[in-house]
């Protein structure tokens, strides 16, 4: 247990990334009747992830982490789900085949639906309205009623994740694997209402989806998203972008795992391909050097992206695939495993990120373009990062020393 630490405590530390509630009372009431709702993950589930994050500390699994930026309630349908899950499959089971590994399937997927933004209101032809948070707080319309934050939203957010579980619970019974659910602990009044105590072991889950992890806007010392995820006892990753210094990396470890426990915590790098080279060696030392036990996983989507001259926000898939061959060059260089992936991907055939093997250009995304924020890999740009990745697992040289 956490010393100093309660579901609330976050409320004293350093809150950003929040929407501006328009009726504190009305916040009140809906997050005061989610804490009475069913948990929607179990604790045997979310111990049975971290310990499978253990193996792949150990370099006897790999982690493949994936699905939308945000999931929307629009795009919500048994289709849509069974796509995504079918294509983590698929590409779980190329790595598989490749390296010999089990690969631990995780979803960006039933709760992964809190943006953290740039800027706090957009303008419009010379009007400004508050910025699109994600379904769980606002409409991405541009309209004064849409963007109005809403908590009534949290609550269709919480039962299309539950049917997105159900659905996925059976989808992957069907097949004989395992599959877990992962969001951005972002919405700190909604994640704090998902907090269940374990009445056998006292232990406190957030009880929203078995991974949360700490976006890399909300990853800095004194955060309120940090003292949220301290307490926690479930697997926590960490985005770890350019700015992100040796000395705060240290000081996060130092406070998210203070016991060194193994299968806690997965450090997400989403550096860019022009920058890897540079920022992502001195973290990987610095948690080497204290003997932290580290997931290191590959977000190639985050620091990539780019706006097209037509006005698209996208990412070029050499852009990607050079970040990923970049991250498992570097991670064996400096003693460390690269020992997993996360990516925005989806099932579905839109026309988001350009290149791949069908040459999709600037002009083709107009075509399919339909995420509600980041530009997501389709099915068949995320099988050719698979195939990649199947290339780079199979080298001899997998894994690197003992010391992550
Ligand atoms: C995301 O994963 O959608 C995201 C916002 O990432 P980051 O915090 O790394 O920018
Ligand atoms: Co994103």
């Amino acid at each position: 247990m956490m010393p100093d630490w309660t579901p609330s405590s976050w409320q004293r530390h350093d809150v950003r990334q929040q929407p501006s509630w328009p009726d504190a009372g009305a916040l009140a009431a809906a997050t005061r009747e989610l804490a009475a709702y069913p948990p929607l993950v179990s604790p045997a589930d979310t111990d049975a992830l971290r310990a499978a994050l253990t193996q792949a500390q150990a370099g006897r699994a790999f982690l493949l982490q994936g699905g939308d930026c945000a999931e929307s309630f629009a795009e919500f349908s048994p289709d849509n789900i069974r796509a995504s899950h079918r294509l983590i499959s698929d590409m779980a089971d190329i790595l598989t085949a490749a390296s010999g590994l089990p690969v631990i399937r995780i979803g960006r997927m039933a709760g992964q639906f809190a943006k953290p933004r740039s800027i706090s209101e957009e303008e419009k032809d010379g009007r400004a309205l508050p910025a699109y948070r994600g379904d769980i707080v606002n409409g991405i319309a541009f309209d004064e009623t849409a963007r109005m934050p809403d908590p009534e939203r949290m609550f269709r957010a919480y039962s299309q994740a539950t049917a997105t579980l159900a659905h996925l619970k059976n989808l992957a019974a069907s097949e004989g694997s395992t599959f877990y659910t992962s969001h951005e602990a972002l919405l700190l009044p909604f994640e704090q209402a998902l907090v269940r105590r374990d009445e056998h072991t006292g232990r406190y889950y957030g009880a929203s989806a078995h991974f949360l992890w700490i976006g890399d806007r909300t990853r800095f010392p004194g955060s309120a998203h940090v003292e949220f995820a301290r307490g926690l006892a479930n697997p926590i990753g960490i985005k770890c972008g350019p700015s992100l210094d040796p000395d705060t990396l240290r000081r996060l470890l130092d406070r998210l795992n203070p016991d060194h426990a193994p299968g806690r915590i997965t450090l997400i790098a989403r550096m860019g391909h022009d920058r890897i080279e540079a920022a992502l060696p001195p973290l990987l030392r610095s948690a080497g050097r204290e003997g932290h036990p580290v997931l290191w996983s590959c977000d190639p989507m985050h620091g990539n992206t780019i706006k097209s001259a037509n006005g698209y926000k996208t990412r070029p898939m050499a852009r990607i695939l050079a970040e990923v061959r970049a991250f498992f060059a570097l991670c064996p260089a400096e003693g460390a495993r690269a020992g997993g992936i996360h990516i925005e991907m989806t099932g579905q055939n839109v026309t988001e990120c350009t290149g791949g093997a069908a040459a999709l250009t600037e002009q083709d995304l107009s075509d399919r373009y339909h995420t509600h924020c980041d530009p997501r890999l389709n099915a068949a740009q995320a099988m050719e990062l698979a195939q990649l990745l199947a290339d780079t697992l199979r080298k001899p040289n997998r894994g690197a020393s003992a010391a992550a």
